[in-house]
């Protein structure tokens, strides 16, 4: 066992796990995030994504003992206490939140096109989703709630 610091939605974390503890299984069982998903466990899904200092990342494929002293980012920072950020809003408002195992992923991966890209049009939207599985119903409505939560951005930045 080792003890691992770094730093989740802006608060300081120290857990005593196994080295090759998977990061996802940190946030899940020992900080009691489990906003962020387990799919596939394999890095081909996308439900476990985070921001590791900034950059999308799969979580089920990172050791605990590689983000020490990084800044994690998961799904519970992007609202802000009560209000949801306006990404989850679009997310509801367009039907693009449906199975609830993919979602916090997506909405990840949009926060990733926003912030990387200023106008991304519909080829960077679909690549911006690739790393990202819906198993159910498809992609339409997600990815009509990704144009409804870029289309918000051109009056006010939702990317910081
Ligand atoms: S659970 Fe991590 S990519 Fe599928
Ligand atoms: S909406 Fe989650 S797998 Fe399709």
């Amino acid at each position: 066992m080792n003890e691992i610091s770094f730093k989740v939605n802006g608060k300081s974390e120290t857990v005593n796990v196994h080295p090759f503890s998977r990061l996802l299984d940190v946030l899940r069982n020992d900080l009691q995030l489990t906003g962020t998903k387990e799919g596939c466990g394999e890095g081909e899904c996308g439900a476990c994504s985070v921001f590791i200092d900034g950059v999308l990342t799969n979580s089920c494929l990172i050791p605990i003992a590689q983000v020490q002293n990084c800044e994690v980012e998961t799904i519970e920072g992007v609202a802000e206490g009560e209000k949801i950020h306006k990404v989850q809003r679009a997310f509801i408002d367009m039907g693009g939140a449906q199975c609830g195992i993919c979602t916090p992923g997506m909405i990840m991966a949009t926060l990733n096109i926003l912030r990387d890209q200023p106008h991304p049009n519909d080829d960077a939207i679909r690549e911006g989703l690739a790393g990202n599985f819906c198993r159910c119903t498809g992609y339409t409505k997600i990815i009509d709630a990704v144009k409804k939560s870029i289309e918000e951005r051109e009056d006010e930045s939702i990317s910081s």
